[in-house]
């Protein structure tokens, strides 16, 4: 497992978060983060973008496409799917209870967040090409 730690950070304003199936945890201060412009202001695709950890994107974070699913293992301390989202995850693949949109799943304070990226979207990932849905099983 890797792990990005600030040291400077208060504990009260430190936000963790663990990308599953990696590993990989990245940290920094809650209210910092700059917005780079993909999803939702502090949101996991947010978070990604700023950490450098990949979470496809296709539609580029508008609720418009269902690539950035994740399933998020605590929903304690992210905002409530709104009704956009709810209707574009109704066409997620392996969609679960904790399932959210990556781009629209906003952290909304300090804490400890684990979300684990999907297969199909691991997929993508270590084959290094184009996500197919057909080849779902
Ligand atoms: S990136 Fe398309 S819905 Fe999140």
């Amino acid at each position: 497992m890797s792990e990005e730690t600030k040291a400077s950070i208060p504990p009260e304003k430190l936000v963790r978060v663990t990308f599953l199936p990696e590993g990989r945890t990245v940290e920094f201060e809650f209210g910092t983060m700059p917005y780079q412009h993909h999803g939702k202001p502090m949101s996991f695709l947010d978070v990604a973008e700023n950490h450098d950890v990949f979470l496809d994107h296709a539609c580029g974070g508008v609720c418009a496409c269902t690539t950035c699913h994740l399933w998020i293992k605590d929903q304690q301390g992210i905002s409530e799917a709104d009704d956009d989202e709810l209707d574009r995850m109704d066409m997620a693949a392996d969609q679960q209870l904790n399932s959210r949109l990556g781009c629209q799943a906003v952290i909304t304070r300090p804490g400890d967040y684990v979300v684990e990226i999907p297969k199909w979207n691991r997929n993508y990932v270590s084959e290094g090409k184009p996500l197919t849905l057909a080849e779902e099983k």
